[in-house]
């Protein structure tokens, strides 16, 4: 028997996820669209890597996430999945891909068997047949709640929701429905402070927040967004965790170390 204790991280799973939610630790999480930046991120111990259609922003330069398409959601999964050893590989997916329970399962199945282990789709208490259908097929769901940017039409723009006292009550709502339907994780953007901390508070799965506030149990942002590589459009809830760090490994680490000590973020990136 060997006398080496292991100290490498364990592999994060969405159990793992609820019994962090439980002792209070906090959940770090970051995009990534690359193996070489899933690698860095998953050595710097993030718990989840989220394959976001924000990539169709970010990497392929465009106004908004809708022309994202499975295929290329595909592509990047699996870069993502060759640099990610212990962390939780969320992908999600993209705009009209989840428009009935036959396209949802197949979509969905596609992403698991390129080594997905959980999906992420946007939409409140109408979604919530979807995710019991993929729930009930063995493919955990990461529900969103609050800015949907694959609604940014039909909301009016890239705005906070939730701000109105009959919008909050309609999202605590909506959130208690998508837990019911059997989603593991929430995501919540855009959502004022107070909001998001009686979301988390409420229920009992893990909620990672994005310019949420700091109450959330976790948080995420895009990779882009920390290593200042957004000009001229860095959101108001990021942070440049670049400047100072001298690497990308280091930013990484810095983000990761403020999401955990609770330091990250500040009332300056987060909304009233
Ligand atoms: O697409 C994405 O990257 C996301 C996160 C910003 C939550 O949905």
């Amino acid at each position: 028997m060997s006398a080496h204790k292991d100290t490498s991280p364990k592999k994060v799973t969405v159990r793992s996820l609820l019994t962090r939610k439980q002792s209070g630790e906090k959940i770090v999480c970051l995009t990534a669209y690359d193996a070489s930046f899933a690698q860095l991120i998953d050595a710097a111990g993030v718990d989840v890597v989220l394959v976001g259609d924000s990539l169709g922003m970010v990497v392929q330069g465009l106004e908004t996430t809708l022309p994202v398409t499975v295929d290329e959601m595909l592509y990047h999964s699996q870069l993502v999945h060759r640099g990610v050893k212990h962390a939780l590989l969320v992908v999600d997916m993209p705009f009209l891909s989840y428009t009935t329970v036959a396209s949802a399962l197949e979509n969905a199945g596609r992403f698991m068997k390129a080594g997905a282990e959980m999906v992420k789709l946007e939409g409140g208490a109408d979604q919530a047949g979807i995710v019991s259908a993929l729930v009930n097929n063995g493919i955990p769901v990461c529900a969103h709640l609050g800015l949907q940017p694959q609604r940014v039409h039909k909301i009016g723009g890239y705005r906070v929701q939730g701000r109105e006292a009959s919008a909050a009550e309609h999202m605590l709502h909506e959130a208690r429905v998508l837990q019911e339907a059997g989603a593991d994780l929430m995501v919540l953007e855009c959502v004022p402070a107070a909001l998001a901390k009686k979301i988390s508070k409420e229920l009992t799965i893990p909620v990672i927040g994005i310019g949420a506030g700091k109450d959330c149990d976790g948080q995420v942002l895009v990779l882009y967004d920390i290593l200042g590589a957004s000009p001229g459009r860095q959101p108001k809830f990021a942070q440049n965790f670049l400047q100072g760090a001298g690497s990308v490994a280091a930013a990484i680490d810095a983000y990761a170390e403020a999401v955990r000590s609770g330091h990250f973020p500040s009332a300056e990136q987060s909304f009233n």
